[in-house]
């Protein structure tokens, strides 16, 4: 069924490539973003690859006004991606992460209820399960966070389900995202982040093109075989498909559900690496430093609930998350400046 989608934050990384899966789909697409950590020129770009045309409206979640904005002409149901994400930064300021990310949903549920719209789409994260105690892990692992970010995420996940609770018309899905990378396989959208890059995958894919002289490895004494590090790396196309397929499932169902969204199949740093030379033809020089305070050694999703109810699974391998992360960036070495 064609709908009219608002997509928070969809002018960020993963929005952008949602957007695109939208349109293909036959939803029409409205995206509120303020921008803060993307750039409008995406949008211009899923609407080239698409031949679609979509709404944008330049505005903060936070305000009741911009959200009306958004909410005019009819909304049948909303994805929200727009947060802040950096685990780092949310450590030295959790009031901005507290109040972007939380104060913005409780705002979003607000407007959502005075529209009547009854149908929500949340953008969760592995890092509600912390350090879990099994790997691989499933939706019904112990949740607890071990930075402010990951509050944020599970404060919100708490908050959505109470609001469902209230009301047994209303349909959530709450997607816990385990490393999205990778990029449009066009080369035209990707990730595009300010600064030095928080995240593995951009960070070598910056040194694979120059701008970054050598990789960082942090730590390789951990209890794995080759001692660095294992993730669950998920390409961004996938993520994108799992968001039509939730959408689709909260049109016929109602209640707050999780999934997991991973390949179930980890990957250590040195192994991406290894996948990435191999994808670009040029080589990764890496120094081993200290582990990075808060990592977990390994996690890994199993995506099994995410196959049955949703009926999706991860199509893409890391060869594929490596070319398309290194095309994208190969293209685009400044991103979309
Ligand atoms: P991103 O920063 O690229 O996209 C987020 C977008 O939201 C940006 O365009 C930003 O400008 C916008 N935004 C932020 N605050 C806003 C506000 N108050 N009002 C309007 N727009 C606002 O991040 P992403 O990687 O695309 O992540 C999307 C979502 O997925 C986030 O909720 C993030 O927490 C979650 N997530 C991301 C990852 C990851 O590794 N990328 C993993 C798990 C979960
Ligand atoms: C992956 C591996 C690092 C950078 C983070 C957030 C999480 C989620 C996804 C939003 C780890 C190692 C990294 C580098 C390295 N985001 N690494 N050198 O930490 O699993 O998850 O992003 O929800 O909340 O915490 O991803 O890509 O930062 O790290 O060796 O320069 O790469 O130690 O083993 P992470 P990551």
């Amino acid at each position: 069924m064609s709908m009219n989608i608002l997509v928070t934050g969809g002018a960020g990384y993963i929005g952008s490539h949602t957007c695109v899966a939208l349109l293909e789909a036959g939803h029409q697409v409205t995206v509120i973003d303020n921008l803060c950590n993307s750039n409008a020129d995406v949008l211009t770009r899923v609407q080239a690859l698409t031949g679609r045309s979509l709404r944008f409206v330049h505005g903060d979640i936070r305000s009741r006004d911009d959200l009306a904005r958004a909410f005019a002409g009819g909304i049948g149901a909303v994805i929200h991606f727009a947060a802040l994400k950096a685990v780092g930064e949310s450590c030295a300021q959790p009031l901005a992460y507290f109040d972007n990310n939380i104060s913005g949903t409780i705002m979003l549920m607000q407007a959502m209820q005075a529209a009547g719209v009854e149908r929500l789409v949340f953008s969760s994260s592995a890092t509600v399960y912390g350090q879990p105690d099994h790997v691989p892990v499933k939706e019904d692992a112990p949740l607890r966070v071990t930075n402010p970010y990951g509050r944020t995420k599970l404060v919100m996940e708490d908050l959505i389900r109470d609001w469902c609770a209230s009301r047994p018309e209303l349909s959530a899905v709450l997607l816990r995202y385990f490393n999205p990378v990778g990029a449009h396989p066009s080369g035209q959208i990707g990730e595009d982040p300010r600064g030095i890059p928080n995240n593995l995958m951009p960070y070598i894919a910056q040194v694979a093109s120059g701008q970054r002289e050598r990789l960082h490895v942090f730590g390789n004494d951990y209890p794995t075989p080759d001692g660095t590090g294992i993730r669950d790396y998920l390409h961004v196309m996938d993520l994108a498909d799992a968001h039509v397929k939730a959408l689709d499932y909260a049109t016929t169902h109602t209640g707050c559900e999780a999934f997991n969204l991973g390949t179930g199949q980890g990957h250590s740093v040195l192994e991406l690496v290894r996948a990435f030379e191999h994808a670009s033809g040029r080589k990764i020089p890496c120094t081993i430093t200290q582990r990075r305070p808060g990592d977990v050694a390994e996690i890994w999703a199993n995506p099994a609930r995410a196959m049955q109810v949703l009926g999706w699974a991860a199509q893409y391998d890391l060869a594929a998350m490596c070319a398309d992360t290194w095309r994208w960036q190969r293209d685009n070495p400044t991103g979309y400046a």
